[in-house]
């Protein structure tokens, strides 16, 4: 049977743009530079996605273009048979990260609902604070929400992924892109925002730890989806004469681009406005609703923005779901629709505690966090590294002239930087991820 591919050069980089920008860049970003220290979170994060983070991004989407199979399959194929549980880790992964990413999807599903509704437009900070209180808090509403946001991702995978996704995601990417330029417009010339834009701009080092240091490579990884097999998958549906190098550094670009925006979208409002910017996973949804608000046609611009945010999950969401699904019909030839059954259920299954860990089961807690944190945290400290270690060694040692082959198309494309691109997978990657990794037990 002919494997699916994608139709063209930019339906792929829009996929994988729409794989990489996600959540991440628009909740979790914004949040992460609050909390730690504004600026110089954002170079350190800016560094390490023009060099390890675009790397292996070349080297994952080698390993699945060579191989055109699953994960799994992939790094056997191309590394030998002891290299499957770096496919299977990302398996593992992606199945973890998709049930608290399904969880605050659903809030986006919500909070649009609700925008329309007219339940959240504008108020001070405590009452939006509240009101996101409320929400992620109660027992059943997200839950519902999760399904509903579920039930959509497995529906588009189901119906198969490469002309269904790509055509919405070539609509819905630029568009996401304009809108959020109009969005940073508006909040950038808030009174006030210049504390705000002071903020990201005014590197404060002396805050800079080792904790700041892990959390930026966590979230480089986590923003490009890298370290978990999301982009073997999708390279394994690419055509063999794409430029490997070209589309990599695009998405890249894309995924930095939006998180920076993301950035001046969240930062000039929380000042203008009095929030805190160390205030957590509830920063966007907090105070987005106060930017919108007393504007012309607020109201429809703050539904349109929680639309896109949930085009922006759903795109990511999608191939989170296609990884275990791609896994699970190709090593145990299921169905493409039982396998997507079957992964939605465990999906489900753990999305619920992770859902309740912010109402009624906040009391159960590991070492200090509750479930949705904790599994948030053991991707971003230790899965999403531990998979860019494997990739990395994979490329640079295991599978070199393979991959090498694969980022040239067999010595047709010039790569200049091919001697750079060696040496990151060989020496600095591994080296800077294990420091990462081991750092915090050190100090
Ligand atoms: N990159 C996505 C985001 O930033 C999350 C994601 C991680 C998606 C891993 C797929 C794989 O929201």
């Amino acid at each position: 049977m002919q494997r699916e591919q994608w139709g063209s050069r930019f339906g792929f980089i829009m996929a994988a743009a729409g794989s990489a920008v996600g959540l991440g860049n628009v909740w979790k970003f914004p949040y992460l530079v609050g909390e730690n220290g504004g600026s110089a979170f954002l170079i350190i994060y800016i560094a390490f996605m023009a060099t390890i983070g675009i790397g292996l991004m070349m080297a994952e989407i080698g390993i699945g273009r060579y191989s055109q199979m699953n994960p799994v399959g992939a790094f056997r194929k191309i590394a030998g048979r002891g290299w499957s549980w770096a496919g299977m880790l990302g398996v593992i992964t992606a199945i973890i990260i998709m049930s608290y990413y399904s969880v605050v999807g659903g809030w986006t599903i919500a909070y649009f609902i609700d925008t329309l509704s007219g339940a959240v437009v504008g108020g001070t900070p405590d009452e939006l604070g509240s009101k996101f209180g409320a929400l992620v808090g109660d027992t059943t509403r997200p839950i519902i929400y999760d399904v509903i946001f579920l039930g959509l991702t497995l529906a588009v995978v189901i119906a198969g992924v490469s002309s269904g996704i790509e055509k919405a995601v070539k609509v819905l990417m630029p568009l996401l892109f304009i809108m959020l330029i109009v969005l940073v417009a508006r909040s950038v010339t808030l009174e006030g925002a210049s504390a705000g834009i002071d903020f990201l701009l005014s590197p404060k080092w002396d805050e800079v730890g080792m904790g700041t240091i892990s959390a930026a490579l966590g979230q480089s990884f986590f923003s490009l989806s890298l370290g978990m097999g999301a982009l073997v998958t999708y390279g394994s549906y690419l055509n063999k004469n794409d430029n490997i190098r070209s589309s990599a550094s695009w998405v890249c670009f894309l995924d930095t681009a939006v998180a920076v925006l993301a950035g001046f979208l969240v930062m000039p409002a929380v000042f203008a406005f009095g929030f805190n910017p160390g205030a957590g996973p509830g920063l966007t949804f907090i105070t987005l609703p106060a930017v919108f608000s007393g504007m012309w046609g607020g109201q429809l611009f703050q539904a349109f923005f929680f639309f896109m945010l949930f085009v922006a999950a759903i795109t990511s969401s999608i191939s989170l779901v296609a990884i275990p699904v791609s896994y699970l019909s190709e090593q145990f030839h299921m169905s493409r629709v039982k396998a997507t059954l079957l992964v939605g259920a465990i999906v489900f299954v753990v999305s619920i505690p992770c859902s309740l860990s912010l109402g009624i089961w906040s009391d159960y807690t590991l070492f200090g966090y509750g479930v949705l944190d904790l599994l948030s945290n053991t991707v971003d400290w230790y899965l999403l590294p531990i998979g860019g270690i494997a990739v990395a060694v994979c490329a640079g040692w295991f599978a070199y002239d393979k991959i090498a082959a694969e980022l040239t198309n067999h010595g047709e494309l010039p790569f200049p930087l091919l001697g750079a691109w060696k040496f990151i997978m060989r020496i600095v990657a591994p080296i800077a991820i294990t420091w990462v990794l081991v750092g915090p037990f050190l100090t």
